[in-house]
């Protein structure tokens, strides 16, 4: 029973890349809100371009620039070397990385090494396990929780909730009660800090709040206007079922396009964290639609302490220019920051953005 149940999570987990990368599931009206800002330009910046430092730190280490590779893949045959790929970028850029969700890992033994290899091509950058809400609410037990922190050595575990896309999911668990009285037992067990993100909807203060009191050190938004797991589960279940209509069309295209703005997350977490005492010490972490080093610069200024990216960098690494992206985003957010005189990281965050007009 549970190799059957691993397998199927294997096949998903391949579905998954394969739609990602060949489907449009962006969410076509919702937009991340990344191009209602501007910097105010600083005609005299006071600092050598060459100066800049894109260093940062998260969660009390120090990585290289402000942004993860985001969690999304291991459990199946390929998922070795796109993990590997990944892994090798995130030590040679000092960046954090996500694997993805360990389901399958903790359903059977085959594949493990497919996130086991992440630390071993990255002995030194931080890496994060990753486990569902579902599982979360139906009880992670000691020995569960250990085998996803030692399979990688762990320097964080992220659980995503993803409540649409499990709604949109054929095979998907809505089983979502109890939740947070399991997450909070889950932060009090393990050794490492818990990270909780969404998968594209985004998390409001609201929500926010309650995952930080649960014990949730901190909060990834996975915002809408990146890539829409309503439409990634919505081609599985048409290939399934391409006679069957769940929802009436009108609502269809509003629930596909269901979720909370990357950029309105942003300034909604940084209020909470401004406005409370409780909440300052909350990590923020922006991501959902994250397209270039200049969405990493205005998240920044927007209050996260650094941004994350998935489909865009799964697309880059498939068509060989994991690196060359990553490097361009650098570049990019070293134009900002000398554009705006900021020769740190901590200075981008006062870097005045305005609403563009
Ligand atoms: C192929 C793929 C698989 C993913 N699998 C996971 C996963 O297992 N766990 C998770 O927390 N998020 C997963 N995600 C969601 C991403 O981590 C991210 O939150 C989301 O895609 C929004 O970011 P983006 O707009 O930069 O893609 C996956 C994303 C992609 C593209």
């Amino acid at each position: 029973m549970q190799q059957t149940s691993a397998i199927i999570t294997a096949e998903r987990k391949h579905s998954h890349v394969e739609i990602c990368l060949q489907r449009e599931v962006c969410f076509d009206m919702t937009p991340t809100g990344f191009d209602g800002y501007r910097f105010e330009h600083n005609a005299a910046p006071e600092i050598d371009a060459a100066a800049v430092d894109l260093s940062t730190s998260f969660l009390g280490r120090k990585i290289g620039l402000p942004l993860m590779i985001s969690s999304m893949t291991g459990g199946y045959g390929d998922a070795l070397a796109l993990n590997r790929t990944l892994a090798e970028a995130a030590e040679k850029y000092a960046i954090p990385l996500g694997v993805g969700s360990m389901r399958q890992a903790l359903e059977g033994q085959s594949h493990r090494e497919s996130f086991a290899i992440v630390r071993k091509a990255a002995p030194n950058a931080p890496v994060y396990a990753n486990i569902g809400a579902p599982e979360v609410a139906a009880g992670l037990d000691r020995a569960q929780l250990s085998t996803m922190i030692d399979l990688i050595g762990a320097d964080a575990l992220i659980v995503h909730l993803n409540p649409a896309q499990e709604l949109f999911q054929p095979e998907g668990n809505t089983a979502f009660s109890g939740f947070l009285d399991r997450l909070q037992t889950v932060a009090a067990t393990i050794p490492v800090p818990v990270i909780a993100k969404e998968v594209g909807c985004g998390i409001s203060a609201r929500v926010a709040r309650r995952l930080a009191d649960a014990g949730v050190r901190a909060i990834d938004v996975a915002g809408a206007g990146g890539i829409s797991w309503q439409k990634v589960e919505e081609f599985r279940y048409l290939s399934r079922f391409p006679e069957e209509s769940r929802f009436s069309p009108s609502a269809l295209q509003e629930l596909l396009n269901w979720g909370i703005p990357t950029t309105e997350c942003l300034k909604g977490l940084s209020e909470l964290r401004a406005g409370h005492p409780e909440y300052a010490q909350l990590g923020l972490v922006a991501s959902g639609g994250i397209r270039n080093g200049i969405d990493i610069a205005k998240s920044i200024a927007l209050g996260a302490d650094l941004a994350a990216s998935a489909q865009p960098l799964l697309k880059a690494l498939h068509a060989g220019t994991l690196e060359r992206t990553i490097e361009t985003w650098m570049n990019d957010l070293r134009a900002v920051m000398f554009l705006t005189g900021s020769a740190t990281i901590e200075e981008l965050k006062k870097a005045p953005l305005h609403n563009k007009l």
